[in-house]
């Protein structure tokens, strides 16, 4: 299965028929080629399992220096790349945290410009979120604050500069950040970080014969690579030592869509989502994970198993063409699983997961709608200095959003997670049953969910909403919204300073 042959038959055919495409048509006629990796990744490298960040313990808060810094990295033979990354050259320690304490980030920026660092799927104080409003410029830090108040759960963090997202986190700007608590700790799940619990950062990228990261393929979806880095490792390897091993997987890609399965089609678990645990586990073949979502798998493997991780093609609700130009004809080798001869035993899952949970409310005190269309949301495009609406904190609403561009759309949603409660009238697929901040929308086929906003109101700070496919979200498909407490007025926003691009 991994012959090591650097081009596949199909790989080489495709190319060509690209080529030859590209001579008659001309370029802008010109149709994305399908890319098919399959047997033609070289698995040879160890995977990268980013370390976990240190941390001090200062006045009650446990205290993580970030330093965002640029550098060179060896990502592929040939050469190496200018990439950023955080106390490192390309992507970021895994930063783990556990519920009910007090934790303060020490974010400096090293590099050459302005940029921020959000904690995708934290609930926190909006001044705390990291989002454009909070820019750090170049030689200055940010130390935002705040109580974790939440269950477990697999979140990461980004910068979130407006107009440059897509090419902050292109360079590598990303890394995971763990939530744990007593209760998931007390589950006989893998969670042995490294061992039998695997971070998956899967991200896709284009490089020069030089070893340089390049921009790939720019098309309405976004930038698309034809090379998948697996926390920034090319052919990625990784050693399986227990029976059961249990996947942490972000799409930290900044347009592609993965549906992800093994090469000899054996199912897999769900055991979490975005924001936490599914209530049971699920047995799948396949999952669907669009840029910005996590899931949480446990594989079973046999002693000596060789089984690649791949993404298959798969179904966007889009027409053929626009699914070629998003890369959901493409078939992708991601990861070789190899299981060493002798594996440790691993306790089976429990049948049932999550705690108990809050129901979503039956009485929400708002209906919105969205609507996803060209670069924008409700026909309006990103203004740093305009709130969209305000919530009243302590109640729930439910959020309609229509994708009714024929493109890939999701949304994602600052500070909350929420409950998906239908697509198309129908109930969510079980993978989405679980507290999600970032869900995928196919076209003309409403996604609803509840969203409860807790506390942390704040009438200055506005939190985001937007399309998780980086270029939409540069080009302003995002809006803004404030919580309020009673009494609370909206205030009018200044300007980002120096966190403002225009492109
Ligand atoms: Cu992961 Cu507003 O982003
Ligand atoms: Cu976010
Ligand atoms: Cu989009």
């Amino acid at each position: 299965m991994t012959s090591g042959v650097p081009f596949s038959r199909r790989a080489m055919l495709t190319a060509g028929a690209a080529a030859l495409s590209t001579g008659l048509l001309g370029c802008s006629l010109r149709r994305r080629p399908l890319l098919d990796t399959v047997g033609a990744v070289p698995f040879d490298k160890p995977l990268h399992i980013p370390p976990l960040a240190a941390s001090t313990l200062n006045r009650g808060a446990r205290v993580f220096d970030l330093e965002l810094r640029s550098g060179q990295t060896a990502l592929v033979a040939g050469g190496t790349a200018d990439t950023w990354g955080i106390n490192g050259t390309f992507l970021g320690p895994t930063v783990r945290v556990a519920r009910g304490e007090t934790i303060r980030m020490n974010v400096h920026n090293a590099l050459p410009e302005v940029t921020s660092l959000h904690w995708h799927g934290m609930h926190l104080p909006p001044s705390a979120d990291g989002g454009p409003r909070q820019p750090i410029e170049p030689g200055t830090s940010w130390s935002p604050e705040w109580k974790v108040e939440q269950e477990a759960a697999t979140l990461w963090y980004h910068p979130h500069p407006h107009g440059r997202t897509e090419q902050h986190v292109y360079r590598g700007l990303a890394g995971l950040l763990l939530v744990d608590d007593d209760y998931a700790a007390a589950l006989p799940l893998p969670a042995r970080y490294g061992v039998d619990d695997i971070p998956l950062i899967v991200q896709d990228k284009t490089f020069a014969d030089d070893g340089s990261l390049i921009e790939g393929e720019r098309t309405d979806a976004g930038l698309l690579g034809t090379t998948v880095l697996v926390n920034g490792t090319v052919g990625p390897v990784l050693t399986l030592t227990a029976e059961r091993t249990r996947l942490r997987i972000l799409n930290g890609s900044t347009a592609r869509s993965y549906a992800f399965g093994f090469d000899d089609d054996r199912a897999f678990v769900v055991i979490a989502g975005d924001g936490g645990l599914l209530d049971a586990p699920l047995e799948l073949r396949r999952v669907l994970v669009s840029p910005g979502e996590r899931v949480e798998i446990v594989v079973t493997a046999a002693p000596s198993d060789l089984v690649a991780l791949r993404s298959f093609p798969h179904d966007l609700g889009v027409s053929d063409r626009a699914a070629v130009d998003a890369g959901a004809r493409d078939e992708l080798d991601v990861l070789l699983l190899r299981a060493s001869p002798v594996l440790e035993p691993s306790p089976q899952l429990p049948s049932h997961l999550a705690a108990e949970r809050e129901e979503a409310d039956s009485q929400p005190t708002a209906h919105r709608s969205f609507t996803l269309r060209n670069d924008r949301i409700n026909g309006l495009t990103m203004d740093a200095t305009r709130v969209d609406f305000d919530v009243a904190v302590n109640t729930s609403e439910i959020w309609e959003i229509e994708n009714t561009d024929n493109a890939p759309h999701n949304f994602h949603v600052h500070g909350v997670q929420f409950q998906v409660l239908d697509i198309a009238g129908r109930p969510p697929a079980p993978e989405l049953a679980g507290p999600k901040d970032t869900v995928y929308t196919p076209p003309d086929q409403p996604v609803r969910i509840a969203v409860r906003f807790t506390d942390h109101a704040d009438p200055q700070v506005p939190l985001m909403y937007h399309c998780h496919l980086l270029q939409h979200e540069d080009r302003g498909m995002m809006g803004q919204f404030v919580v309020l407490a009673p009494g609370q007025q909206r205030v009018p926003l200044p300007p980002v300073v120096g966190g403002d691009h225009d492109h």
